[in-house]
């Protein structure tokens, strides 16, 4: 029987391909950069199965480019932003992905950013290296509170969820907007649900945990930057067009809000000479929210997995698009 013939477009942890490659003829692309859109096209020609990225363009002509053979897409994220599900689904072509694995590790790290805008650490360690610290001052690099604030949370999805159990260690009183409502056993005392508008004009922090879809784009505009408190801190570690950047760098050059602490950005990487990036009251780290040894393992495993089962006409444990089981694919 032959091997199913699978394209990695990214190198992942090594060791979680190990049945990939004794169960099919695998080629991983081995730069550190994305495969240009072009190159993508050619190189899934002929391809069973293909792990993406979130940094890869998954649309209807690459699953055309790849051919009628293509039967699995493994997302190595839980986002599938990039990826054209609909139409995958069409195509009889099932998409894994990761949800789950990666909630407490980027839960972590909102907190962290949430923590270091609130205390200005990036600020203070700067101000270290660069030889200002030259006593004890009652003024200097004064912060905000975290403990007894009240945080906003936008969208109460799992990661959303862990971010509000951290805040209530810290005796937070946590606000959320979401379309649906949460079982309060889940999330713990102080949390409330409220509309936008008002988790906006009351919160302290304001942290966003929304998946990127046509309703959360742009989701916080110029508009709702002007309703939060001047003193407000945002936190993105969902995905950068979830903001307005050009909104978001002028209500922070004029102090309409305090500090923005974010993960991802819009553009994605963000060029270093953007303006965004000449405020001091911004602190950006580049897409790192999963990036934990264990959790980066977990994913590569769980995107092997759903992939492998995928090629072999199963249910992967993870489907982005379980709509396709209820077509009538040849699998
Ligand atoms: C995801 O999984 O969607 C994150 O953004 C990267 O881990």
């Amino acid at each position: 029987m032959t091997k199913p013939n699978i394209f990695v477009t990214r190198r992942i942890p090594e060791a979680v391909l190990k049945p990939l490659i004794e169960e099919c003829n695998v080629e991983i692309w081995p730069e550190q950069t994305p495969p240009p859109y072009e190159v993508l096209l050619e190189k899934v020609r002929g391809r069973d199965g293909i792990i993406t990225l979130l940094t890869d363009r998954v649309d209807a002509r690459l699953m055309d480019a790849a051919g009628p053979q293509l039967r699995a897409i493994s997302q190595y994220a839980v986002g599938v932003d990039n990826i054209d599900l609909a139409a995958a689904t069409e195509r009889c072509i099932t998409v894994g992905h990761t949800p789950g694995v990666l909630t407490e590790t980027t839960a972590d790290l909102a907190f962290a950013l949430l923590m270091a805008a609130a205390r200005r650490l990036v600020e203070g360690a700067d101000y270290v290296r660069q030889g200002q610290w030259v006593t004890w001052g009652p003024l200097l690099l004064l912060g905000h509170d975290v403990h007894g604030a009240t945080l906003g949370i936008v969208g109460m999805g799992r990661i959303g969820r862990a971010v509000a159990r951290r805040a209530s260690g810290f005796d937070m009183q946590v606000l959320y907007y979401d379309r649906v409502s949460v079982d309060p056993e889940l999330v713990g005392p102080n949390v409330e649900q409220v509309d936008l508008d008002t988790l906006l004009r009351e919160s302290d922090f304001v942290s966003i945990h929304v998946p990127l879809t046509p309703e959360t784009h742009h989701i916080i505009d110029a508009d709702a930057l002007a309703r939060m408190k001047p003193t407000a801190i945002l936190i993105n570690a969902a995905r950068g067009p979830v903001v307005d950047t050009n909104a978001l760098y002028h209500a922070l050059k004029e102090g309409k809000i305090a500090y923005a602490a974010l993960d991802v950005t819009d553009p994605e990487p963000l060029p270093a000479d953007h303006p965004l990036l000449s405020l001091p009251n911004v602190i950006v780290v580049p897409h790192i929210g999963s990036a934990s040894v264990a959790t980066r393992t977990r994913m590569g495993e769980m995107a092997v997995a759903n992939l492998l089962a995928a090629l072999a006409g199963e249910r992967p444990p993870n489907p982005a698009n379980p709509e396709v089981f209820e077509r009538e694919c040849r699998r």
